[in-house]
């Protein structure tokens, strides 16, 4: 076993006059306890900060502030990204929005989704991919998880669909594709448009070209977290300039591209989802450095995903072969606690934390949170769709697969994967450590 070591380990091991310990530790010595059983911790360091932030995002912020024009309406700035974010994607659109979920909903609207529709959705995502659906009042239908990827499990969706299916939003969770050729074969089938939601996804590839470019609409998120960041912000992509343009005056307040200020012609309901100048530069700044960082992403992912082939009960998320790039997002892979001497997921998590290296359980399963079932079943809901209806759509959006996932799924965040490839090995170095002392962290 190999753990990369730098110059700060090694001189305090020296400087401690233990060279034999410090050869011990890098072997992966088996008598050093676990950091919750009062060990040595794996690593010390914290990983990667995010934002990655300097003068570029000072001074574009300074120039918006100088220039006075604060709002898409009267500079530049948004103009200019969505022409750049548009080249970067390959799209022929793409409109800024508020934030990933304004995004959403601006494309649903545009499309027409709303009370007495159906949408088809994964249960393994963000709860924001489902609260759009719920805002237009119509009802998401489950498809359930293909547990190797953590995708939507594309070979379930044409049994979901029905005469009512107005939209179909797969997610690229994590930054890798879902299974768009399946998805897309399924929609065409049936004439349903699909809109994407690649929020997780920036630089995300499928056959070499960019995720949300594929579909009647594709939407992105640029919220703190994400691989692409002004904070908040969002986009939707389109080749569909006519639907681009509802887009527009959906998040314009119903006023369309060409109406003036003082022009009080509206096009269609809609509300106030624009990006501001000050968001759309720091994006600009932001992106001068996203290919670098995703290149480093896929690097570390994939040294650590050699690692991790070696440890039973860790299986990392497969990627579909139509993915040729996987932005990232999140690293995700299962963990069985059976190869852990029974150590639950949530022990498991804790005694990886005490090794330095902090990770995420994950979602918990969206079809059965209770807050949708009081939707479903409240005072709007009632007034569009009978309670069989309500019982049938309850029935149909099981998905045991994913309720087995939730239990099972470990994600590291996008930053950790920022660093080096020692890190890498100290993450893998952690939770071997944690599997050889697996018995006593179980019954601690
Ligand atoms: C899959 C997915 N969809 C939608 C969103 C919503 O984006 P935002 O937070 O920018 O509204 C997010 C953000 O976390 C997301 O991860």
């Amino acid at each position: 076993m190999k753990i990369d070591v730098n110059r700060r380990t090694f001189m305090g091991a020296v400087t401690a006059g233990s060279a034999a310990l410090f050869s011990r530790r890098a072997a992966g010595d088996e008598t050093s306890a676990p950091a919750m059983l009062g060990g040595t911790a794996v690593r010390r360091e914290p990983f990667p900060t995010w934002p990655v932030a300097d003068t570029r995002e000072t001074e574009a912020l300074a120039r918006v502030v100088r220039s006075g024009h604060w709002f898409r309406g009267s500079g530049e700035e948004v103009n200019r990204f969505e022409a750049e974010y548009g080249k970067l994607t390959g799209a022929r659109h793409c409109l800024a929005t508020a934030n990933g979920t304004s995004a959403l909903i601006t494309a649903l609207q545009a499309i027409g989704v709303g009370p007495g529709d159906e949408v088809i959705v994964p249960p393994y995502t963000f709860i924001a991919t489902v609260n759009v659906v719920l805002l237009a009042h119509a009802l998401p239908v489950f498809v359930d998880t293909d547990v190797e990827t953590l995708q939507i499990d594309a070979r379930k969706i044409e049994a979901a669909i029905t005469e009512r299916t107005r939209a179909i939003v797969p997610v690229h969770l994590g930054g890798a594709a879902a299974d768009l050729d399946t998805i897309l074969a399924s929609a065409r089938a049936r004439n349903i448009p699909v809109v994407e939601d690649a929020c997780q996804a920036h630089l995300g590839e499928w056959k070499g070209r960019k995720v949300g470019t594929y579909g009647r609409a594709g939407c992105f998120s640029f919220q703190a977290s994400k691989n692409l960041n002004a904070g908040e912000g969002g986009a939707v992509l389109s080749d569909d300039g006519e639907l681009i343009e509802a887009c527009y005056a959906f998040h314009n307040n119903s006023r369309g591209r060409k109406t003036s200020g003082y022009d009080f012609s509206y096009r269609s309901a809609g509300a106030n989802l624009r990006l501001t100048e000050f968001q759309a530069a720091v994006l600009m700044a932001q992106m001068t450095r996203l290919e670098a960082q995703a290149r480093a992403r896929e690097e570390n992912a994939a040294y650590l995903t050699r690692l991790l082939k070696d440890v039973p009960g860790i299986t990392t998320a497969r990627m579909y072969e139509g993915c040729t790039r996987n932005a990232y997002h999140l690293y995700m892979f299962r963990y069985d606690a059976g190869q852990f001497a029974g150590l639950p997921r949530a022990a498991f998590l804790k005694a990886l934390a005490a090794e330095g290296v902090p990770a995420s359980g994950g979602y918990a399963p969206l079809n059965k949170e209770p807050f949708l079932e009081a939707t479903l079943t409240g005072r709007g809901y009632r007034a569009i769709y009978s309670a069989a209806q309500i019982a049938e759509l309850e029935e149909r959006n099981r998905c045991p697969k994913n309720d087995r996932l939730c239990d099972e799924a470990v994600w590291l965040t996008q930053n950790m994967l920022l660093g080096s490839r020692g890190d890498m090995d100290q993450i893998a170095e952690a939770i071997r450590k944690i599997q050889r002392h697996a018995h006593r962290l179980a019954t601690a």
